[in-house]
C-alpha cells in the first residue's frame, strides 16, 4: 500500500514578489514549519507515517537547480501533504487576515505532459479549497506560481494540508506564501459577501448604480448584486433624468434598476426630488413665480413617487438644502443653501424655505409607506470638527420639520470623505443624537479616497474605517443602511479615484481589503444574533416540516413545509430551535 514517498529539502529559494498590490502575511519557511510532514489520502487517513527529521534531505543540488525545496512524490494512493502553519494562523482567520495563498511548482522532466486533477487545501480535516478536475497550469520543466484563494472555515486547527490529487505525480514546491489580498476572492460564494450577512441581521449594504453596470453576465453586474442588498440610482432618478420636459416623464433608467433590484431581492432609495444640481434646465429657464415653482415639484414629485410607489423604500426627499460654513451649534437655526448664503439654488431662491416641508409631504401622499430623508454632505461629525456646525444645523432643521408634524424619518449623510477627514466616533455620535429625537441617521454615499493608498498603512485604516463605519450600522436601530457611492476605484465620480482608492473593489473587481472587513463586521454581528438563513443552512438542515414561532414564543404556524416558511411576514421566528430571518 505504501507506494507514496516524501522527501523534503529545506525551502529558501525565494522568488522576488512584485508585492506592490498584496500584501505578503506570510512565507512559511522551513524552519517555521518544522520537521514533521505526513502524508494523507482523501479521507483524511495517514497512509505514510510523518517523515521525521532524519529523512529531510537537505540537498543545495536538488533537481531545481533552486537549492531547498519541498520534493513530493505521490504514488497511487491520493495524498496531500500536511505541515503545521506558524504565527497563530488558521483557517478561521482565511478571508480576514490572509485570502490566497501562492506557491511556485516544478514538475520535472519524465512527467507526464497532462497534470489534471483536482487541488485541495485543508485545515485539520476541514476543506478550505477545492478546485474542480482540470488541467492544472504546470507544464514540465517550467517553474510556475499557483494561486488560489483560502476560504474561512471554523477549523482552528494548525494543521495545514495541501495538494493535487494526481496519481503518479512528482512535484517540487517552493515559496508557499499567506497573501492578504484576495485576489481570489470567488464573489460567486455567498459565504463570503457582505449582503449574505447583513441580509440575516436586517441591515442594508447599498451601492449607486446607473443601467449600463447592470449587465448580469459581466462581473460588474455580478458584483452589484452579489455583493449589495441595496441599489440608489446614481443619475437616473434626478430631476433632469425624469421630467427632461415639463410634464413629460422619463422612467426607462429607473425602472431597469428597480427591475435588477426586484430581481435579486435588493431594496431601491430614491434619490433624489428637489435638488439645486441637476434640475432640468426649463425649471430654471422659465421665470417661474414661486407658486407656479411649487406647482411643478408637486406635479414632480406625484408622478415619480408615484410611479414607482411600492417598490422604493426610501426617497431623499431634498438633497444638500443647507449653506456651507453654519459654525452653528444645536438650538442655533440654520441657514439654508441660497444667493442669501452665497450659493444658489433654484427651489430655495424662487420658493423659500416652504418648498422643503411641501416636498415631505407631497412626496408622503404619494407613497403613504416611502421612508423619507432629508439628504447632506459634510455632515456626521458631531463635535470636535470644522464640519461639526453642518451637522448641528441639519439636526436643527430635522428637528424642526418633525416637531412641526412634517413626514420626515431620517437624515441622510452622504458622507464624501477622505482617510484624513473621518472621524468614527464622531459619526457615531450624530447617530446617537438622531436615535434621540426619534429620527434615522444613514449613510447614502459613502466614498473614502487616501492621500497615498497604495500604502498599505492607508489600506489598512481605510479598512477599519469602512468597518468602524458598518459596525455603527450594526448597532444602531435607527442606522439601518450604508451606500457606498461607486463599486470599483477607477469608477468613482471622484476625480483622480484610480490613485485615491475610495471605494470597496478594486478595477478589476476584486475585493479590496475595505470590503472584506465589512464582510467580517457583518458577520461578527450576524454570528452573534444566532441567526440563520433559511434557505442557506446547509450545515444543520432544518427539517422539512416545522412549527414556526414569533419571538415571544407564540406559535404563527403549525406543521408548515419548510419551502413555505418564506410566504410569513418579513421579520424574526423561531424555527427548528433557530432564529430566522425572513426578508
Ligand atoms: C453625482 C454623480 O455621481 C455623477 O455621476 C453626476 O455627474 C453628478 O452627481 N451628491 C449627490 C449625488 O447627492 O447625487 C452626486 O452624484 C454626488 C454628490
Amino acid at each position: 500500500m505504501k507506494k507514496l514517498l516524501l522527501i523534503i529539502c529545506l525551502f529558501c529559494f525565494s522568488v522576488a514578489y512584485a508585492a506592490d498590490k498584496k500584501t505578503l502575511v506570510h512565507h512559511f519557511n522551513y524552519e517555521e514549519i518544522g520537521t514533521q510532514f505526513k502524508l494523507y489520502d482523501v479521507s483524511g487517513n495517514v497512509v505514510d507515517s510523518s517523515v521525521s527529521s532524519a529523512t529531510v534531505i537537505k540537498d543545495e543540488n536538488s533537481a531545481t537547480g533552486f537549492g531547498n525545496v519541498l520534493h513530493v512524490k505521490v504514488g497511487d494512493v491520493v495524498s496531500y501533504i500536511e505541515f503545521e502553519i506558524p504565527n497563530g494562523l488558521n483557517g478561521t482567520k482565511a478571508s480576514s487576515e490572509f485570502h490566497t495563498i501562492t506557491f511556485t511548482i516544478l514538475r520535472p522532466d519524465g512527467q507526464p505532459e497532462q497534470f489534471k486533477g483536482t487541488f485541495t487545501l485543508s485545515f485539520g480535516n476541514t476543506v478550505s479549497n477545492k478546485t474542480s478536475s482540470a488541467e492544472i497550469d504546470a507544464p514540465v520543466g517550467v517553474e510556475k506560481t499557483l494561486s488560489y484563494s483560502v476560504n474561512k472555515v471554523s477549523s482552528i486547527s494548525k494543521k495545514f494540508r495541501i495538494g493535487f490529487n494526481v496519481k503518479n505525480s512528482e512535484y517540487y514546491i517552493d515559496d508557499i506564501y499567506f497573501w492578504s489580498v484576495n485576489y481570489n476572492y470567488d464573489y460567486t460564494d455567498p459565504l463570503q459577501t457582505a449582503r449574505y450577512h447583513a441580509d440575516q441581521i436586517g441591515k442594508n449594504l447599498g451601492v449607486c448604480v446607473s443601467p449600463n453596470q447592470l449587465n448580469e453576465s459581466s462581473r460588474e453586474g455580478q458584483t452589484i448584486y452579489r455583493n449589495f442588498n441595496m441599489v440608489v440610482g446614481e443619475n437616473a432618478m434626478k430631476f433632469d433624468a425624469t421630467e427632461p420636459r415639463r410634464g413629460q416623464f422619463n422612467y426607462s433608467s429607473g425602472d431597469q434598476i428597480v427591475q435588477f433590484a426586484q430581481k435579486h431581492d435588493m431594496e431601491v432609495r430614491g434619490h433624489t426630488l428637489a435638488w439645486h444640481s441637476q434640475t432640468s434646465q426649463w425649471v430654471h429657464d422659465g421665470n417661474y413665480s414661486k407658486k407656479e415653482m411649487l406647482a411643478i415639484l408637486k406635479n414632480h414629485i406625484f408622478n415619480v413617487v408615484g410611479h414607482w410607489k411600492g417598490q422604493i423604500t426610501e426617497w431623499d426627499v431634498v438633497n444638500e438644502v443647507m449653506a456651507e460654513n453654519q459654525g452653528r451649534g444645536v438650538g442655533q437655526g440654520y441657514q439654508l443653501r441660497g444667493k442669501n448664503s452665497g450659493q444658489e439654488s433654484v427651489w430655495y431662491d424662487r420658493c423659500g424655505e416652504e418648498f422643503i416641508d411641501s416636498a415631505f409631504v407631497w412626496a408622503h401622499q404619494a407613497d403613504p409607506d416611502a421612508i423619507l430623508y432629508i439628504n447632506d454632505y459634510n455632515i456626521g461629525h458631531w463635535d470636535n470638527h470644522y464640519e461639526s456646525g453642518k451637522t448641528h444645523a441639519i439636526y436643527n432643521l430635522a428637528k424642526r420639520l418633525k416637531e412641526d408634524g412634517i413626514p420626515i424619518h431620517g437624515v441622510g449623510m452622504q458622507m464624501h470623505t477622505s482617510i484624513s477627514n473621518l472621524r468614527v466616533a464622531e459619526i457615531e455620535k450624530t447617530v446617537q443624537e438622531f436615535e434621540k429625537i426619534g429620527l434615522k441617521c444613514i449613510i447614502t454615499e459613502l466614498d473614502i479616497p487616501g492621500n497615498n493608498p497604495s500604502s498599505s498603512g492607508e489600506q489598512s485604516t481605510q479598512a477599519t474605517q469602512y468597518a468602524g463605519l458598518a459596525d455603527i450600522i450594526c448597532r444602531y436601530d435607527n442606522a439601518p443602511s450604508m451606500v457606498v457611492w461607486g463599486i470599483a476605484d477607477n469608477k468613482s465620480w471622484l476625480e483622480n479615484s484610480e490613485a485615491t482608492k475610495p471605494l470597496l473593489f478594486e478595477p478589476n473587481f476584486a475585493a479590496k481589503k475595505s470590503y472584506l472587513k465589512i464582510v467580517d463586521t457583518f458577520e461578527k454581528y450576524a454570528v452573534a444574533a444566532n441567526v440563520e438563513p433559511v434557505v442557506k443552512d446547509e450545515i444543520n438542515p432544518l427539517p422539512a416540516v416545522v412549527d414556526v414561532y414569533n419571538l415571544m414564543g407564540q406559535k404563527v404556524a403549525s406543521q408548515m413545509l419548510l419551502e413555505d416558511i418564506e410566504t410569513l411576514p418579513a421579520g424574526l421566528y423561531i424555527v427548528g430551535g433557530k432564529k430566522v430571518y425572513i426578508r
